[in-house]
């Protein structure tokens, strides 16, 4: 269309404005304004004004602000091009013709619209329909109720190759296949027909900061893959230029002054079933620039929410190094950080919209969140480990392009810096409590701090995914071979969280055997093993030579036997010692991260350094360990 900025501004000069309002809402005159009680937000003083010479209406309460034409968009309802000609007839105005190209276009789009409108419309029928019962039943599951349904315009693909085909056979077969809605093998060198692309899905539109649909996510309905399967780029969808629920998110974050960005569709369901209005979801990519844009084009700092497991942190660290390079003075992100393995579906599930806003209160400005994820991310004991904090940082600064920005990052990380280093120096590095003191492999072995046992029931479960597979078969291996130890670290071994279900009965067996039966030895537990299913498996992790630890081995020939069995028994007990404290440490150092990333304290920071420390020191341990058996 060929509006030019000097007709729409014409356009905008020859209306009045506080006229254009005065007819939904009521105004009184103050000086050379008018004043009104908001209609975007809900008030009982006004707070609105209209200002006829500038031709702008602003809310001092919910920030609600525009010209004529954003009035019609956005209290009115109406499509940017209705709004113009709506105006346009009243102020006496033509509006100019669309130049053909760009009409051609437009019509080609509406047909592709038309489509898929059609496919939404037809998909929202099924779910209704009697064939939509499971698909219901499955929203309901979800706690998703109908007036959201309805509001988001879910559907039903039934799991047909040919049913949509169909319902829309209105619409010439390239036309289903240029939207989307049809595979077409032929593209790909076959010669068989297109064919519905979404079967058995639950379909959910996505559709255009205007909110018209232009494409769809669809879920499987149970199990199955792919979970989720968007519609591929169309002319009408670009994936990496669109949010999903920017046309509803986009009035509602006028009200909110905020932004809040998850991961999937769902979640942003879930909120919405929650009351929270304000929140938008990429279509299964990492935040892209345009989107960022189109972020920062509603608030200054949208909130990314992000899974505090590893994968998410990761995910946050990326979004966070992608925006760097477009801060502009005043626009940043800001990061909140959910609990390890929960969506905001599941937490709005579990603790409602509170829950959630409490996550959202904790959020971390964007130079924090770098902040604390290098500081987390390596030890920090020596120089060069600290000099290589700053080249981290310092790259992150660098990537920054506004020079006002940059500069005050760089500032910011020196700042942080100074003050980390001066308060670290006179303790000189994190200590070890229980290093092995004199030459290593002298008398000493380990011994855990007592401080670190014996654990509270609580911390016991928590973060406990166990210790790896092959280090717990040679555990059982040795333990195999050396029956005498079960009795000795019977409370230790029985709390170890074994992974391999098969594994970890095995050694309850052991330990019930070795508790009832003084002085076993590896025959005598054997024996009593044999009758079990378990014996197969305790006699492939005795024979097992994969292992590379002294206490795997078999003893053979006279010479020196003893003194290999005595180094065998110490190695053993070393070994779970080691492996009764790292899973333990390791759960509370992913919980000091996590705090010290909410709370960025140095009580936190040191904590989370000395567990670092505890951790790499167990890890060396069990490296020295296996080297021995190696001799
Ligand atoms: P998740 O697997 O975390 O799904 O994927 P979810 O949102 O929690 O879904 P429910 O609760 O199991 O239904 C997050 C997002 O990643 C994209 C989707 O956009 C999804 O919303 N995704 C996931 C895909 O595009 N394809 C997939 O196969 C899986
Ligand atoms: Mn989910």
């Amino acid at each position: 269309m060929a509006l030019t900025p000097q007709w729409l501004d014409e356009l905008r000069s020859r209306v009045t404005l506080s006229t254009l309002i005065g007819r939904t809402v009521k105004i009184t005159r103050a000086g050379r304004e008018y004043k009104a009680c908001c209609p975007f937000h809900n008030e009982k003083t006004p707070s609105f004004t209209i200002n006829d010479e500038k031709g702008f209406y602003h809310c001092f309460g919910c920030g609600a602000h525009g010209d004529a034409i954003r009035w019609m968009t956005d209290q009115r309802g109406l499509s940017f091009m209705d709004a113009v000609k709506e105006l346009a007839a009243e102020a006496g105005m033509e509006v100019p013709a669309p130049d053909p190209r760009a009409a051609k276009k437009a019509e080609a789009q509406a047909s592709l619209r038309d489509v898929v409108q059609a496919a939404a419309d037809w998909f929202a029928q099924q779910l209704g329909s009697g064939n939509g019962a499971p698909a219901r039943d499955y929203l309901a599951k979800r706690g998703i109720s109908e007036a959201t349904r309805d509001a988001f315009g879910f559907g039903l693909a039934p799991d047909s190759r040919s049913a949509l085909k169909e319902a829309l056979k209105t619409f010439p077969t390239a036309m289903l296949v240029e939207s989307g809605m049809l595979i077409s093998p032929k593209e790909h060198g076959s010669d068989k027909d297109p064919y519905d692309r979404f079967r058995g899905r639950l379909m959910i539109p996505i559709r255009d900061a205007r909110g018209r649909v232009i494409a769809f996510g669809g879920r499987i309905l149970g199990d199955g893959e792919p979970k989720y399967l968007n519609s591929p780029d169309t002319p009408l969808f670009d994936k990496g230029r669109t949010l999903f629920n920017l046309d509803k998110a986009s009035p509602a974050s006028r009200r909110t002054d905020r932004v809040i960005v998850v991961e999937g569709y769902m979640d942003v369901i879930a909120l919405a079933e929650a009351g929270i209005a304000d929140a938008v979801a990429p279509l299964g990519t990492a935040l892209t620039e345009s989107q960022l844009g189109l972020l920062w084009r509603m608030v200054p700092v949208p909130l990314l929410c992000f899974d505090g497991d590893a994968a998410g942190q990761k995910a946050a660290m990326r979004a966070a190094t992608r925006a760097l390079p477009l801060l502009r003075p005043g626009f940043s992100l800001a990061f909140a950080t959910l609990p390890a393995g929960q969506d905001p579906d599941d937490l709005v599930r579990a603790k409602g919209a509170e829950g959630f806003a409490g996550v959202l209160d904790d959020a971390q400005p964007l130079v924090e969140r770098l902040w604390t994820h290098e500081v987390a991310a390596a030890a920090l004991n020596t120089p060069e480990e600290r000099a290589a904090l700053k080249t981290r940082l310092l790259n992150h600064a660098d990537a920054i392009q506004d020079p006002d920005v940059r500069h005050h990052y760089r500032e910011a990380f020196r700042e942080r810096l100074d003050t980390l280093f001066a308060r670290a120096r006179p303790e000189r590095g994190p200590r070890v409590p229980w290093a092995p003191q004199g030459p290593r492999g002298g008398g000493r072995r380990f011994q855990p701090d007592p401080r670190l046992q014996p654990p509270a029931d609580e911390t016991r479960s928590i973060g406990q995914a166990g210790i790896a597979a092959p280090l717990a078969a040679a555990l059982i291996g040795g333990l195999l071979r050396y029956p005498e130890v079960l009795r000795r670290h019977e409370e230790a071994l029985a709390r170890l969280p074994v992974p391999d279900s098969a594994d970890a009965e095995l050694l309850g067996l052991m330990l019930d055997i070795a508790m009832r039966e003084e002085g076993l030895d590896t025959e005598g537990l054997l024996a009593i093993l044999e009758p079990m299913k378990v014996y197969n498996r305790a006699m492939a992790l005795l024979r097992a030579d994969r292992m590379h630890f002294s206490f795997n081995r078999r003893l053979e020939g006279d010479e020196g036997v003893a003194k290999a069995r005595e180094t065998a028994l110490r190695d053993l007990d070393e070994y779970i010692g080691v492996l009764v404290t790292q899973p333990e440490i390791r759960a509370r150092l992913a919980e000091a991260t996590a705090d010290f990333q909410r709370t960025m304290d140095d009580e936190g920071l040191a904590r989370q350094q000395k567990l670092r420390a505890m951790d790499e020191e167990l890890t060396r341990r069990l490296a020295a360990l296996s080297d021995s058996s190696q001799l």
